[in-house]
């Protein structure tokens, strides 16, 4: 089958930073269902997981983790998918990624696919629509209907993979009011389209941008970008008794004590944990898949997909990656068809 992989860890300019490979077909056991990759999403964590170093792969490493296709194989202990299903999935970090023709993912990861959209509509959704309603709804205990009229988010972050979704969820379907960030036109015009009701700029001060959109303080924050600065600005903008959930890794360490008055609460997402550590309740993320292509299919929510490249091989993959590198995406990319 074809696949794009590394061996080295590279500058994404160097064209052996990702190359173009033919692996074998592997075959699925237990609960695994082999996957015909129609169309990938990209994501920060492959920059992350290809960021250059000395290591040296012995076998060409596959990355890559947001997948829309179809089942071509299931396990012999699968319940839920049969040969022909329509998936979308974002897969488990420490498994061979879904930039390869064919792909091995534990079925309880797995949703059926929003039957109204394209394999490359829906690649775009899966790793960040899982970390968002992780964030929102588990971590944060927003309550998943729309009874929190009254409360307000803060999402620092607003236009990137995650918060295109985030924003969507907060807005449709918990009902809050949500001030997103954006540092620039395009972006802050893409946040409002998707629902935000207030914009602010993350590279101003976000608590003193906030009292002049009419906020005190807000109710939730969810960092989706540079924890390092954000958090201080964060604990200054939650309200009593609020909650801060952030989805980035931190460089230095973080001052808890600034919420302590408050009795604030501050709690990471990691989209990966459920299927790094097997968790009891990892259905939980096909089942919040489900109802996602459910909220697209009657028209809730939409796709954010915003740039479409094919087909998939290592060349557009190279391009973006490299467009993410620079920080600036607008919701996802996605590449389609491996030919
Ligand atoms: N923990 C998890 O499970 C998990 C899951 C998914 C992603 N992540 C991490 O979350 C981060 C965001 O992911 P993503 O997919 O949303 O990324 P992305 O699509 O690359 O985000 C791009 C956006 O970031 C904004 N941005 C750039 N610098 C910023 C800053 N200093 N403060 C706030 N916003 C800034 C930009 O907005 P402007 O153009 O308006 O400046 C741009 O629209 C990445 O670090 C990723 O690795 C973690």
């Amino acid at each position: 089958m074809k696949a794009i992989a590394l061996t080295r860890y590279l500058p994404i300019e160097n064209p052996e930073s990702l190359v173009d490979v033919q692996l074998d077909k592997p075959t699925p056991q237990g609960r695994d269902i082999l996957v015909e990759v129609k169309a990938i999403g990209v994501n920060p964590v492959d920059v992350k997981v290809r960021a250059p170093k000395d290591a040296i792969e012995k076998a060409p490493r596959v990355l890559g983790w947001d997948a829309a296709g179809v089942v071509q194989v299931v396990g012999p202990e699968v319940s839920g998918f049969k040969a022909g299903d329509r998936v979308f999935y974002a897969g488990d970090i420490t498994r061979p990624g879904s930039n390869s023709e064919f792909q091995l993912v534990d079925e309880r990861i797995v949703g059926h696919m929003p039957q109204s959209l394209s394999f490359e509509q829906a690649a775009a959704l899966p790793l960040t629509t899982i970390t968002a309603w992780e964030a929102l709804f588990e971590r944060l205990h927003v309550p998943p209907a729309a009874t929190a009229s009254a409360k307000s988010i803060l999402i620092i972050g607003g236009a990137g993979g995650v918060g295109s979704i985030a924003i969507q969820l907060a807005v449709k379907v918990a009902g809050l009011k949500v001030i997103a960030t954006a540092s620039r036109p395009e972006s802050e015009k893409w946040v409002r389209e998707l629902g935000a009701q207030h914009v602010i700029n993350h590279f101003g001060d976000l608590p003193a941008q906030l009292k002049q959109e009419g906020f005190d303080n807000v109710d939730y924050v969810l960092i989706l970008n540079d924890t390092d600065r954000h958090f201080p600005a964060a604990a200054a903008a939650v309200a009593p008794q609020g909650m801060i959930c952030t989805i980035v890794e931190n460089a230095a360490p973080l001052d808890v004590s600034l919420l302590k008055a408050k009795s604030a609460g501050f709690i990471w997402e990691f989209m990966f944990t459920r299927s790094m550590f097997q968790t009891a309740d990892m259905q939980q993320q096909g089942n919040l898949l489900d109802q996602v292509a459910r909220l697209i299919d009657n028209q809730v929510i939409v796709t954010t997909v915003n740039q479409v490249l094919s087909p998939i091989n290592a060349a557009n993959l190279r391009q973006a990656h490299a467009t993410l590198e620079g920080g600036r995406a607008i919701g996802k990319i996605v590449l389609k068809d491996f030919s």
